[in-house]
């Protein structure tokens, strides 16, 4: 897809109702009326496979992975049981096997395709919960002291999530400070083990954070790690993001620590390309999934020499989307050195735009530098680009972030270009571009650049 190729052709809601006129009837229509609906979301839909689009954490489709999507939808397999999918099976136990060879975790340990990061974590907490507290798979909470996870304040809020389904209950989520890159602070928690341990409270879990949603950051894991093994407690991290640098002999350096995980739940479609959903729970230790999920329904699971390759049993899911043949076919074409080569020039990219926007008056960045997929900042509208750090109010600040959500909306409904903002701890609204489509290339740095400032031109003219 071309970069002048618009990603949507934007109408609001009551406009793309009137237009789609969605209707089910009552008597068939056909075959023959797909084609004009399937005309219709085309051409309605956003283009997320657009080099431009950078507003969310997944983007490019890779080919190869997306045939692996359409060949499982025409077999429409569920993997629960081995009869009903062998060789989905014996496909996902390899690619659970190489994957805790790139993390460096044990071979031999636990791991399965969830529904998506969030659902990774859920059952992660579960897991964590089931294994240390046995007593409350059978009797629930009651049977539980009153147990925390601890967090850090960047963290996605599927711990949040996982707490209040759970039964932990959202305060049981505690949010740890990090420091000016976003990273987890391991002074501050300890801090937090000892307050709760004070208040009679049991740590559950701590959840590290590999590749943080609006920073991309990478918590301390090795420190973690310690405070994790010290503790005698549950170490979990989420390496939904950033976790794909275990593929790249370069970038996996940077994830040192993450081999001492307890579980680790990794999104490949957000950095890989492989359509959503594709996203993997791994353990270190073999059988913890079936320990924590396993009913044994009768109706499902037969005792045989099959039994071991049920994998249905691990899993708090019945029916299970097959969701590795797209990982297989991707691995496969692309061969693990390809996927690293694109993920490397992924990396690359994202620093040589940080450099471009450090250089340029208009741009305050944030994430300083990137360590990851995402560089974050302000555009400064064209009278305050002349006012110096020292003269940086809080009024200032307040400019900076009505100009982000007001250029933001303009390009979106342009088409041009697609990219998110938050305000995050307090601070006022700005950009996150996540910027990991393969089919980004060095000339479109200036590019992106040239789409904001010409925004920025038309809604703050100079005054003359
Ligand atoms: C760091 C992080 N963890 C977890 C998730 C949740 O992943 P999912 O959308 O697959 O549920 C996200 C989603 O963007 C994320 O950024």
């Amino acid at each position: 897809m071309k970069t002048d190729e618009h990603l949507v052709e934007y109408h609001n809601p009551k406009e793309l109702t009137d237009l789609l006129s969605l209707s089910l009837p009552e008597k068939g229509e056909g075959l023959e009326s797909a084609f004009s609906c399937i005309e219709q979301t085309l051409a309605y839909s956003v283009r997320t496979g657009h080099p431009y689009f950078f507003n969310q954490l997944f983007n490019s489709v890779d080919p190869a992975a997306l045939v692996g999507e359409w060949v499982t939808s025409a077999m429409n397999a569920s993997i629960y049981t081995f009869e009903t999918a062998p060789v989905f099976t014996l496909m996902e136990m390899l690619i659970v096997k190489e994957s805790h060879r790139l993390f460096g975790l044990p071979l031999d340990g636990d791991g399965i395709f969830t529904p998506g990061s969030s659902i990774g974590i859920l059952m992660a907490v579960i897991m964590a919960r089931n294994i240390q507290f046995p007593q409350t798979r059978i009797e629930g909470m009651r049977a539980a002291p009153p147990l925390v996870i601890f967090v850090s304040e960047d963290s996605h809020y599927a711990f949040t999530k996982a707490a209040i389904g759970t039964g932990l209950g959202l305060n049981a989520c505690r949010k740890v400070k990090v420091d000016k890159f976003g990273r987890m602070s391991v002074e501050a928690l300890e801090i937090a083990i000892a307050e709760a341990r004070e208040k009679g409270e049991v740590p559950l879990m701590i959840g590290a954070t590999c590749g943080t949603t609006v920073y991309g950051a990478i918590d301390p894991l090795d420190e973690i790690a310690d405070v994790a093994a010290k503790h005698k407690i549950w170490y979990h991290v989420d390496a939904a993001f950033a976790g794909s640098f275990c593929v790249s002999d370069k970038l996996r350096p940077r994830l040192k620590g993450i081999e001492r995980a307890d579980s680790l739940n990794w999104n490949l479609h957000k950095a890989l390309g492989i359509p959503l959903q594709s996203s993997l729970l791994l353990c270190r230790e073999a059988g913890v999934l079936q320990r924590s999920n396993s009913t044994a329904a009768a109706y499902l699971f037969h005792s045989n020499d099959e039994t071991a390759y049920d994998v249905g049993q691990k899993t708090i899911q019945c029916g299970r989307h097959v969701d590795c043949l797209k990982v297989y076919l991707s691995w496969k074409s692309n061969g693990r050195l390809g996927l690293a080569e694109s993920l490397e020039g992924s990396v690359a990219f994202v620093q040589e735009f940080y450099q471009a926007c450090l250089a340029d008056p208009a741009f305050l960045l944030v994430t300083d530098p990137p360590e990851s997929f995402n560089c974050c900042f302000y555009v400064i509208p064209t009278q305050l680009q002349g006012v110096k750090e020292e003269d940086r109010d809080p009024a200032f600040f307040q400019a900076l972030g009505k100009a982000t959500i007001a250029l933001r909306e303009a390009i979106r409904r342009d088409g041009t270009l697609f990219m998110n903002y938050q305000p995050q701890r307090g601070s006022e609204p700005f950009f996150r571009l996540t910027m990991h489509n393969f089919l980004l290339k060095s000339e479109h740095v200036h590019e992106i650049i040239g789409i904001i400032k010409a925004k920025v031109a038309e809604l703050y003219p100079a005054q003359v």
